[in-house]
């Protein structure tokens, strides 16, 4: 089943190790807020896991679209013509281009799905800007 052609890093590279994921087992591992760690890969995108806490920065993304899927707790997306609130056991897309921040009252875990390009500040960066992801 070993496939030398496989991608570092590709869900091809991942099948000696192929395992699933239990994402509440993952988000114990995370102490922090606003510092994606990936959880899979596959066909070029990233599955993150995140918690979100207080306010991120407005930014856009030039080329991807990003899925935000809440675990546990909600936050506020604010887009510059309204605010959404995503709760537990739902998810919002944010299409290319368009301008957003999340914020969160409360501790909120997220799991993301976006290519694997996917800067999470996007066009900004700042003190936030997590350029190198560490896999969970
Ligand atoms: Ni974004």
């Amino acid at each position: 089943m070993f496939d030398e052609r496989a991608i570092p890093g590709s869900a091809q590279a991942y099948i000696y190790s192929m395992e699933k994921v239990n994402l509440a087992q993952k988000l114990l591992e995370i102490s922090d807020s606003w510092n994606p760690r990936i959880a899979g890969t596959l066909n070029g995108q990233h599955v993150k896991l995140v918690k979100f806490k207080g306010e991120f920065v407005w930014h856009h993304h030039e080329k991807e679209d990003e899925l935000f899927y809440v675990i546990k707790g909600s936050f506020d997306m604010h887009l510059r013509d309204k605010i959404i609130t995503v709760n537990q056991g739902e998810f919002l897309i944010v299409p290319r281009g368009m301008e957003h921040k999340p914020v969160a009252s409360e501790e909120v875990e997220v799991m993301l799905f976006e290519p694997a390009t996917t800067l999470n500040t996007g066009n900004i960066e700042n003190e936030l800007t997590k350029k190198e992801l560490d896999s969970i």
